[in-house]
């Protein structure tokens, strides 16, 4: 059985009081909880989030170097992530590959690093809308996840969590069909059963795009859809917390 995971990708986006604010909320409104509750600040206020965060709300990263400590200015290293106490780093974003030209191969070396160090990996993919339309969804979703699996090897996936964000649906409001979202997710689940069936069974795959207070059920109750990645919608304590409870039906 698949605990359900709800993520929140802050972006860039808060501030000191803003942040105390907001985990203040949701600290209080998510006591025990049967679902993996994860927060992803800006790396910068992650010391203070991790502070705060309390016993069932986990820290992540949205981005990580693949590269040890050194030389590499302006980045942010895995020992750094684990020293501050954060256990998932989001990878593979489709603003990290169109905005900052991470590629497959990239986005492959951090998922190696990041494994390699003990933290888990939530490995993003998903399809443009011109992708979509030319029925290249799977086509592209395959390679991202392939890309992967190939270069670490699907024995690194044991903590790994995939999360399907079409590209059209983020931050857009216009969210995937519970149906398109379903036939996605067991698409990949697929895919990784073409390399260990145990392994399909046990990996988390979230929903992302879009996920708000009013949708989340709905395309929570997919047997594929383990939870989401919220981006707007996280930051408002009763959403998320709204969107984490949706998870937990
Ligand atoms: P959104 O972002 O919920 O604002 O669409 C999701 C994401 O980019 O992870």
């Amino acid at each position: 059985m698949r605990r359900a995971l709800v993520a929140g990708n802050w972006k860039m986006n808060g501030r000191t009081d803003f942040i105390n604010e907001l985990m203040n909320e949701l600290v209080s409104g998510i006591q025990a909880s049967a679902v993996d509750v994860l927060v992803c600040p800006p790396a910068i206020y992650l010391s203070q989030v991790k502070s705060m965060s309390g016993s069932f709300i986990a820290v992540g990263a949205q981005n990580v170097s693949e590269n040890p400590d050194g030389a590499f200015t302006g980045e942010i290293s895995l020992p750094m992530l684990r020293d501050l106490g954060c256990e998932y780093v989001i990878l593979g974003h489709s603003e990290r590959r169109s905005l900052y030209a991470e590629t497959d191969l990239v986005v492959a070396d951090k998922f190696i690093a990041t494994v390699a160090a003990g933290l888990k990996p939530i490995l993003c993919v998903g399809e443009t809308l011109e992708e979509r339309e030319q029925g290249k969804t799977l086509d592209v979703v395959g390679r991202q996840l392939k890309a992967v699996i190939d270069a670490a090897g699907i024995d690194k996936f044991a903590d790994a969590v995939i999360a399907y964000e079409p590209v059209w649906a983020i931050g857009t409001g216009k969210t995937a069909t519970s149906e398109q979202a379903q036939d996605v997710h067991a698409a990949i689940r697929a895919m990784i059963a073409e390399y260990d069936a145990k392994t399909a069974l046990a990996t988390r795959i979230l929903y992302g795009g879009s996920v708000n207070a009013r949708n989340a059920a709905e395309l929570f109750a997919n047997d594929d859809v383990d939870g989401g990645l919220v981006g707007g919608a996280s930051l408002k304590a009763n959403d998320f917390i709204a969107i984490c409870h949706a998870a937990d039906a």
